[in-house]
């Protein structure tokens, strides 16, 4: 089948769906709710939807261990709630796409279950090693979330990887009945109408044969071995030859540690294996590639990776653009300011949602939703947190410790969609799973919806500005003053069609600099965060939009 692309004129909208809306009361969000707020999607002027996993799991990493790939949890409403919602976004114009999970399984997952008793034929499954005679582990590699990547398992009577925690043991990938059983489930779900996957730490999936200890990284290790591994090309061509070719549909794969260059052997068109990358590059501007190894906010890093990715992949891949996931922190309190809530939260939506590429928005960003700090690490949800929390940085005080988790916690951005000033935010009539984050007085969806100037307003404004122009999507990209690190300015150009985009990242005045060659006096001011305008000031945190054409 022609590959369509349909996905380079569209905003998608991420729904991490414990937290998004509750729709039958029992505390848990659910595609009940999802269904009620799909013309707030359409509204906000979203063309598809990214569910992060929606399976039936026993939720040690919050859906992202899977005991069964092809249902929908009865939490969130089951099949029968699915096809209600997958219905109701096509019959909106949006499209929908799944989370594809299969480095991993969760360990309840019957496979594992007959695997671990070596019943065929799914003795293979997974990757299995006897510990070593010294009473070693089968080799040195970490894991992400729980210590070291090997648990060992009284009834097989030999240690399994897990990449991520305990409960989540790796699939193994070189044998040909597990690429079998994927490419199933991606016919199942394509067959009942969904319109792609994101796939998830889809890079890691082929292990370096013999499995080496690695003396190279200090942290992390395995990584070199395990992402970007020997036949990952070799099994993802065959996922789209045998199952994706058929399907006018979408890839997105999730890619740890990935350049510009490296993702060009995966997205190139007119025929890569995989469509889109979630790169990571542009989310370590204030860390040192994991959010839990923390550093001051540096706009020039953010500025090179962001500039690094649409110089590199130009006319050759397309960008898929993000500032928030489930993964990482709020951005406002990462890379704005919470004291300038809603002017950097409108900035930074205006600094990524000109550049060329796909948006996505993880819910609650387009209210501006910020860092959730709770008060005891007992609150914390996340495996990742709460292994952290326990192991790391031990010489620091309790506080500390606890305060290094507020900038670093997945859970920090996990609490639910405040929807109103009521009670639980307006998330849940019942007994919310989470803690709201205390700030859902001031803000929340109702109350933005009803303020022309809210960052939800503008966000719908941004978007169908972006929607309206040729040159957002098709135009070329250049940054000015790359080296200034209080000011992100880039220019879009088609043909006479010009768009420039200023944004400060001061949280003080700072002065207004044009570049050269464009001339305001001709320009129509298409966007802006402030209401009054300084000659030859920007405002903190200010951001306008200039375009030269006839688009508007
Ligand atoms: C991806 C997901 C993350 C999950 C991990 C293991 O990074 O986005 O939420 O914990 O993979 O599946």
């Amino acid at each position: 089948m022609e590959h369509t692309r349909w996905y380079k004129d569209m905003v998608f909208y991420q729904i991490w769906p414990r937290s998004f809306y509750d729709g039958d009361g029992d505390g848990m969000g659910d595609l009940w709710g999802v269904y009620e707020k799909l013309d707030y999607l359409k509204a906000l002027g979203v063309d598809g939807i990214w569910f992060s996993p929606l399976y039936p799991s026993p939720g040690a990493d919050c859906g992202y261990d899977i005991s069964d790939y092809m249902d929908i949890a009865p939490e969130y409403g089951g099949m029968e709630a699915f096809q209600k919602v997958l219905r109701g976004a096509h019959d909106r114009g949006m499209k929908v796409i799944m989370d594809l999970v299969v480095n991993h399984t969760s360990d309840e997952h019957p496979w594992f279950q007959k695997s671990r008793r070596r019943e065929e034929p799914y003795t293979d499954y997974y990757i299995w090693r006897p510990g070593k005679k010294n009473g070693k582990l089968p080799n040195n590699w970490d894991s992400c979330f729980e210590g070291k990547a090997w648990q060992y398992d009284e009834v097989r009577g030999e240690y399994y990887m897990h990449i991520f925690a305990v409960k989540q043991p790796d699939l193994n990938m070189d044998n040909p009945l597990v690429r079998e059983e994927v490419k199933k489930i991606l016919r199942f779900w394509l067959e009942l109408g969904v319109d792609g996957f994101r796939e998830d730490v889809i890079t890691y999936i082929s292990k370096k044969e013999g499995l080496p200890n690695d003396y190279l990284m200090p942290a992390n290790k395995g990584i070199l071995y395990y992402n970007h591994g020997p036949h990952i090309h070799e099994y993802l061509t065959e996922f789209y030859r045998d199952v994706l070719a058929d399907f006018d549909c979408m890839t997105l794969a999730e890619a740890p540690l990935v350049s510009p260059k490296k993702a060009l052997s995966y997205i190139a068109e007119p025929d890569g294996e995989m469509d889109m990358m979630i790169q990571f590059q542009s989310m370590c501007a204030d860390c040192l590639f994991t959010d839990y190894i923390h550093m001051p906010f540096s706009l020039r890093k953010l500025k090179r990776a962001w500039s690094s990715w649409q110089k590199k992949l130009d006319g050759k891949a397309w960008n898929m653009l993000y500032l928030e996931n489930h993964d990482h922190p709020r951005i406002i309190s990462r890379y704005g300011s919470e004291r300038f809530r809603v002017e950097s939260g409108k900035m930074l939506a205006a600094a990524y949602l000109f550049q060329k590429g796909t948006p996505f928005v993880y819910q609650g960003q387009e209210i501006g939703m910020t860092n959730w700090r709770p008060q005891s690490p007992d609150m914390y949800e996340d495996v990742q947190t709460r292994w952290q929390y326990e192991h790391t940085a031990l010489h620091l005080s309790e506080g500390k410790r606890l305060r290094r988790m507020w900038l670093a916690s997945r859970d920090s951005a996990r609490t639910p969609v405040q929807w109103t000033a009521g009670e639980n935010a307006g998330f849940t009539t019942g007994k919310p799973w989470f803690y709201v984050n205390q700030n859902y007085r001031e803000v929340n969806v109702e109350a933005e919806e009803k303020d022309p100037d809210s960052l939800l307003n503008f966000y719908k404004k941004a978007i169908a500005l972006r929607k309206s122009l040729e040159v957002v999507r098709g135009g070329s990209y250049r940054e000015y003053h790359a080296l200034s690190s209080r000011r992100y300015t880039y220019s879009r150009t088609l043909g006479k069609e010009k768009l420039l985009v200023l944004c400060s990242f001061a949280d003080e005045p700072i002065p207004l600099r044009i570049p050269g060659g464009f001339d305001l006096s001709k320009a129509e001011l298409v966007l802006r965060n402030y209401s009054q305008l300084q000659e030859k000031t920007m405002r903190p945190y200010e951001t306008r939009v200039y375009y030269w054409g006839s688009g508007v």
